[in-house]
């Protein structure tokens, strides 16, 4: 593994931390992270799935409460299927395990019911943002545990193009939505994947209150980001900045998630 200051200037590039910095071996982990879309057909070791389950049940939760639940599919129909509703991306059909993270507030609302408890808190948009809080802190657990155990991981937000169909393909009962997907698997490194650069810390890290990001800081980070995208022979269109606002410019820019209230309401969740 390279050593701190080669992670760092790998993640930062020319404006890296200008700090000196406590090492270990889990932060030079977290440190080295990339998303792996390439991925080799080999089944993974038998206990990982559990080991990857109880590093998410680790994550704190929100009131204790574990409104989140994970599907994870392994059958190559289902890969199938699911990655024609995510953009058609042949990773989720490449990679042996599929792990769909949910928030789920149908466990809760059974609960209450089975003791004839209200449980119209449900019904906010609060306890919504509270359950796919929760199933993010939980997956980037068993990302970490993932990565730890030299598997490649890349979530898959594009499950949200088209959630009634998901919910379909995955049996989902009311008041459960799948907030992402998350392909594991051994990495195919003949196929080559770096450390992606972020925004410098100056950039989001802010002391004591908000202060606008400096051109400058952006400047430098798109540098970095072509830097990274010829390194990566990728052939993108215009800097970080200019394709960061294409993402955004547009309703159809978010590729159907401009219905997803009205998704989510279908889905069981009255977001009040
Ligand atoms: C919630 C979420 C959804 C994402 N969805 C997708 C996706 O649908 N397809 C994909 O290839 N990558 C997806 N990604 C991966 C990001 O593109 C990636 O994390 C980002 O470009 C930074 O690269 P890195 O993870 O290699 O550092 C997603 C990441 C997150 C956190």
């Amino acid at each position: 593994m390279p050593n701190f200051t080669e992670l760092l200037h790998h993640r930062y590039g020319t404006s890296s931390v200008n700090a000196e910095l406590p090492e270990n071996d889990f932060i030079s982990s977290l440190l080295s992270h990339r998303s792996i879309r390439a991925y080799l057909p080999h089944a993974l070791p038998l206990g990982t799935l559990e080991t990857l389950v109880a590093a998410a049940q680790s994550a704190s939760t929100s009131s204790n409460l574990q409104t989140w639940s994970v599907v994870a599919v392994e059958d190559p129909s289902r890969k199938e299927k699911l990655s024609q509703l995510a953009n058609n991306q042949a990773h989720i059909r490449q990679s042996p395990l599929f792990l769909v993270w949910l928030a789920d507030l149908a466990r809760l609302s059974h609960l209450a019911e089975s003791r004839g408890l209200p449980h119209e808190g449900l019904d906010y948009l609060e306890m919504f943002l509270m359950a796919a809080i929760d199933a993010a802190l939980a997956a980037q657990n068993a990302v970490v545990a993932a990565e730890s155990l030299g598997l490649g991981t890349v979530y898959i937000g594009a499950l949200r193009n088209k959630p009634e169909e998901v919910a379909e393909v995955l049996g989902l009962p009311k008041q459960v939505f799948a907030v992402f997907g998350l392909c594991v698997g051994y990495s195919d490194r003949a196929v080559e994947t770096a450390i992606k650069p972020r925004l410098p810390q100056t950039t989001v890290l802010h002391r004591e209150t908000y202060k606008p990001a400096s051109e400058e800081d952006i400047a430098v980070y798109n540098q970095a980001m072509q830097a990274f995208y010829e390194s990566q022979k990728m052939n993108i269109p215009g800097d970080w900045t200019e394709h960061s606002a294409k993402r955004v410019a547009f309703a159809q820019s978010i590729s159907g998630r401009d219905r997803l209230r009205e998704a989510l309401n279908n889905l069981g969740f009255e977001l009040r």
